[in-house]
């Protein structure tokens, strides 16, 4: 094991990040600090900067300002190879894997390890990977041919398989169903108490609550708030950003986010027979 693939010692810490583009600031001064063992869930409207930031995160889109660095090193200056050892990336649009068979796809993750000694742990890491995604029975079908839940849990392989100690997922629950939402979160959390540092997007504030260890809530571009979810997932503040009335329930020890809506409409009422009396006459 090398010193440069599994140390995350001082996690991921993003100061002042500003990304502008033409003109128009979509963040503006971001400060977010990620240590190793926590899973942050980044909240926010459609349009807020969560996949900006995330872009910014992972080194892959440079900020106008301000600095983002991995265990103490700016991550611009890593190279492509040493950068692919350290994080892993669930991007939110998913790049079709044109010709490529599932095994394939998660069979990429390990390509960073590629002529290191870790390349002696690639079987034992695609299998587990492709266990923990429950993708083992699609290996050999083409990526395209797979549905977009299955597509995104290969996607997910593909992650975990590349072993890094941080992993940056771009809501990577968007198209799963209950069961493997649950699933997917659950692996996450696992990584993290394993010392990973992990950042996950989710609009589903419910599994933001039941999952993360600290929510990042962003609007236009800012860091709304950050804490725990009990600090952060309140009515008023999730009602204003959202502009939407929210409503907080906590069931069975976990909090429900749901939103507030108008009485449901009632349904048709049963088709009965008329009385009697009010029958026609003959
Ligand atoms: N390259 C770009 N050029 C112009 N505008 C951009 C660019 N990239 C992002 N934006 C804008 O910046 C804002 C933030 O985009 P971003 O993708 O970060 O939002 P998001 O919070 O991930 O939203 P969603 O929940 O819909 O995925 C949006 O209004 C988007 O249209
Ligand atoms: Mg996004």
């Amino acid at each position: 094991m090398s010193a440069t693939s599994r140390t995350t010692d001082r996690g991921l810490v993003a100061r002042g990040v500003t990304v502008t583009v033409d003109g128009t600031t979509i963040l503006g001064g971001v400060d977010l600090t990620v240590l190793p063992g926590e899973v942050v869930v980044l909240v926010g409207p459609n349009g807020a900067g969560k996949s900006t930031l995330l872009g910014a995160l992972t080194g892959d889109l440079e900020p106008t300002s301000g600095s983002v660095e991995l265990d103490g090193v700016p991550v611009a200056s890593y190279r492509a190879r040493d950068l692919a050892r350290r994080r892993a990336v669930l991007l939110q649009q998913q790049r079709l894997a044109f010709g490529f068979r599932a095994r394939e796809v998660v069979e990429m993750g390990r390509a960073p390890w590629h002529r290191a000694p870790e390349a002696e742990d690639d079987l034992r890491m695609i299998a587990e990977a492709e266990a923990r995604a429950d993708v083992a029975h699609l290996a050999e079908r083409l990526y395209p041919t797979l549905s977009g839940g299955e597509q995104a849990r290969v996607s997910f392989a593909r992650v975990l398989a590349q072993g890094t100690r941080l992993l940056l997922l771009d809501e990577p629950t968007a198209a799963l169903d209950l069961q493997h939402q649950e699933a997917l979160l659950r692996v996450a959390v696992q990584e993290a108490r394993e010392g990973s540092a992990v950042v996950v997007v989710l609009h589903d504030l419910s599994l933001a609550a039941a999952y993360a260890d600290r929510v990042c809530v962003l609007a236009h571009g800012a860091v709304r708030a950050t804490g725990t979810p009990r600090e952060v997932l309140t009515p008023a503040l999730l009602s204003e950003v959202y502009h939407h009335p929210v409503d907080v329930v906590e069931h069975a020890g976990h909090l429900l986010v749901v939103p507030v809506r108008g009485p449901a409409s009632a349904p048709p009422a049963p088709s009965s027979p008329l009385p009697k009396e009010d029958s026609c006459p003959v």
